[in-house]
Parts: C-alpha cells; structure tokens; sequence
C-alpha cells in the first residue's frame, strides 16, 4: 500500500499543505524545526488516529487555529481509499471515503504504519509500560479484534481495582461478584496474551537475519515476558491464572490494584545471551529497535500480503556510514518510504536518484524535485 497524498489543514506549522509522494522512497529535508517530523506525524495521525509521540493532543492544532484536519488518499492493491481525520479541542472525526467511521477498530487497519524516530531508542531503555503501548499499537494495526478486546481489558481491569476501592472504604466483599469479574478478565488476559506471544513469535522469525543484515552480528531475538508466567499451551491455563489471581486477592485488596495481567507484560532484546537494553552499544540499540520495525514490514507483508508505509524520521544519528548502507539496502524494496534527514549528505547518491525529494522550510515546501 502506499499514500499517494496527504492534504493537511492547521495541523503543528502548517497552516495549509498539499504533498504528493512517490511510491517508493521521499526525502523530507530541511533544517531543524522547519516541520519535517510534523509531517511525519500527520500521516501516523492519519494512519493511527493518534501522535506517535506521548503528548497532549491539542499541541497537533496549529497555534493560531482551534481545530486540524487531514486528508489523504491511500492506493492498496488496485482501489483508493480517502482517510480523513478532523479534530477539534472536544471531538475528533474519523472518514473512510466520506463515510464516517464511529469505531477506532473499524478505522485503524486501512492504513498500515511502522514509524522510526530518535524517541524510539525508548523502546529499549525506558520502562515495560512503552514497550506495551508499542506491542498494542502493532498488534491492533495487524488485527482489529486485538484493539478491541485490549480495550475491554482495560475497562475489566479498571472496574476490578475501583471494585477494591469500594471495599477498602467500607463495602461489604462479594466474593461471587469478585470470582466473576476476575473470571472474565482472565479470559481477555489470555487472548491478549496469546497474541502477544504470536506477534512476538513472528518477529523472531526475520529479526535474527535483519539485524546480521545490518550489524553483521548474530543471535539477536526478542523474548517475551509473559506476566502470567505459565506456558500458555498448557492444559487448564485458565484454572491455574485463576488460582493465581486468588493467592493474591490479599495483596491486590489492600493495594486496589491489580498484581497480574497484560497490564504488567514486558519484552526484551537479546543478542545471543546478552541483555541489549544492559549490555549493548547505543547504535546496538538503535539497530535493535529497527531490526524490530523491520521485521514488522515482513510480518505485513507474509500475513497481511501488504506492505505497510515506512515513515524513518532522522534515522541516521548515531549509525556509522557502513550501517548506514547496510540499512538503506534494506529498506529499498517494494515499500513506500518517507525518510526526514537534515542533510542529504547521509543518503548515497544512487537512493537520491531513485527518490522524490522535498525541501521543508519553516512549514512550506520549498522545493520538489524528481531525479
Ligand atoms: N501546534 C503547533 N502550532 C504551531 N507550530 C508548532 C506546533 N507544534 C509544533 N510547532 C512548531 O513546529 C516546528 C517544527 O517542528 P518539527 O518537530 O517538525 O521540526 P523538524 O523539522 O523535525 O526539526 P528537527 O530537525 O529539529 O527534528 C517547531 O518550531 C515547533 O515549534
Ligand atoms: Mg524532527
């Protein structure tokens, strides 16, 4: 799939922007703070309904504006789909050729999107619960049924510690009540679960090669820490969370809290033995984190037979000039690839030639050029 253009309307610094973009690879160029990750940003928003970068929503109006709205056309196979998204300070309005669309998860899978950017070094470094909203964000773009089922585990869980609240301020304890929410919680945990785990359980089987492709180093992989801590093919699964969850209905009534369940999951990468997030280099790091997004075009491409739209915002800090290679080999496939840089001078002549590059100065398009 690819964008063949975005049209966007006070959205970050642009008051009003209209890009055309090649279906391969576009440079966004241009110094810094002139707009080039806003515009990344504007079609992860078009994608995703929501920023890739944790913020409040209203910073993506323009200053001088009360509402943004974009507007793109997406070619998937031989049709075109028009997205929309508008929103204001109170609501936000979701369009699928005109039509409005009510449900996130009715909306999200039309536009597949794996963005790069320097925050994603968080990934690795920061804490499980980034690295979750990542697992959501990736699965919910693969299945819709996993946004929506994520979803009510949220609110399963949130009615579960106010349940706890309640009690700790002097409600009277219904275990019955307390069995059956837990009961239907665990049910949610293990779809969630067991998606994670086969998401993960696909990216290990292209990330070792992505990642020699591009470090020349082997044995990277990806091990899923399932907080439930059982083999989530074993027999009575549901039983034996649920005996878990009643050893510590102690501990959560006194805390309202909630101690096992998706909401405590977490990954990590490894090369051969070694911990990257303890032991690795920063570009180690950065390559892992890649190799990652990588390995999600091919999940794309081999489950969902569709390539999704690659947005690398400013990717070559920190990659020597031989990765650097090594990486744009990669990515020059059959994938639309929008890649922000300040400086030319970090892409090689031959990608500059086969790609349509834009000059972006202070929220307007300076220059276009088709070699
Ligand atoms: N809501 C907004 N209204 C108006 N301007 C905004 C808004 N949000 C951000 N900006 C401005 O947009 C400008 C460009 O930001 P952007 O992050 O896209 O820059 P960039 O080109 O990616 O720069 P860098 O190379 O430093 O990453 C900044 O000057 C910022 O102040
Ligand atoms: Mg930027």
């Amino acid at each position: 799939m690819y964008l063949k253009n975005i049209k966007l309307t006070n959205f970050r610094n642009y008051n009003k922007l209209t890009v055309s973009f090649n279906k391969g690879i576009n440079i966004i160029y241009g110094e810094n703070a002139q707009g080039k990750t806003n515009l990344l940003e504007s079609i992860y928003v078009l994608g995703i309904t929501k920023s890739h970068r944790n913020i409040n929503e209203i910073s993506l109006i323009n200053q001088n504006s009360n509402y943004f709205f974009i507007k793109g056309k997406l070619k998937k196979d031989k049709f075109y789909t028009d997205l929309e998204v508008y929103a204001d300070d109170v609501k936000k309005i979701l369009k699928k050729d005109s039509d409005v669309i009510k449900k996130v998860s009715d909306y999200i899978s039309s536009m597949n999107i794996i963005i790069f950017t320097p925050d994603d070094l968080d990934i690795i470094k920061s804490s499980p619960q980034i690295r979750r909203k990542f697992l959501d964000t990736e699965i919910s773009q693969l299945y819709s049924d996993y946004y929506i089922v994520n979803n009510d585990y949220k609110k399963l869980l949130k009615m579960r510690n106010d349940y706890f609240k309640k009690i700790i301020k002097g409600k009277k304890l219904d275990k019955v009540y307390l069995d059956t929410l837990t009961s239907i919680l665990i049910d949610k945990s293990i779809i969630i679960y067991k998606m994670r785990k086969k998401f993960i359980d696909k990216i290990n089987l292209y990330c070792n090669k992505i990642y020699k492709d591009i470090m020349k180093l082997a044995g990277f992989r990806i091990v899923y820490r399932c907080s439930c801590d059982i083999d989530l093919n074993s027999t009575n699964l549901k039983e034996k969370i649920f005996k878990k969850y009643q050893d510590k209905y102690d501990i959560d009534l006194r805390l309202a809290a909630t101690s096992i369940g998706p909401h405590k999951d977490d990954f990590e990468f490894y090369l051969d033995d070694l911990n990257i997030k303890l032991y690795g280099s920063q570009g180690q790091q950065r390559v892992a984190v890649l190799t990652l997004k990588l390995s999600e075009i091919e999940i794309f491409r081999n489950y969902k037979h569709n390539t999704p739209i690659l947005l690398l915002d400013d990717i070559f800090s920190e990659i020597d000039n031989e990765k650097k290679n090594n990486l744009i080999k990669y990515i020059k496939k059959d994938i639309q690839t929008i890649i922000t840089t300040t400086d030319l001078n970090n892409i090689d002549d031959k990608t500059l030639e086969s790609s349509k590059i834009f000059k972006i100065h202070n929220g307007k398009i300076t220059r276009e050029v088709i070699k």
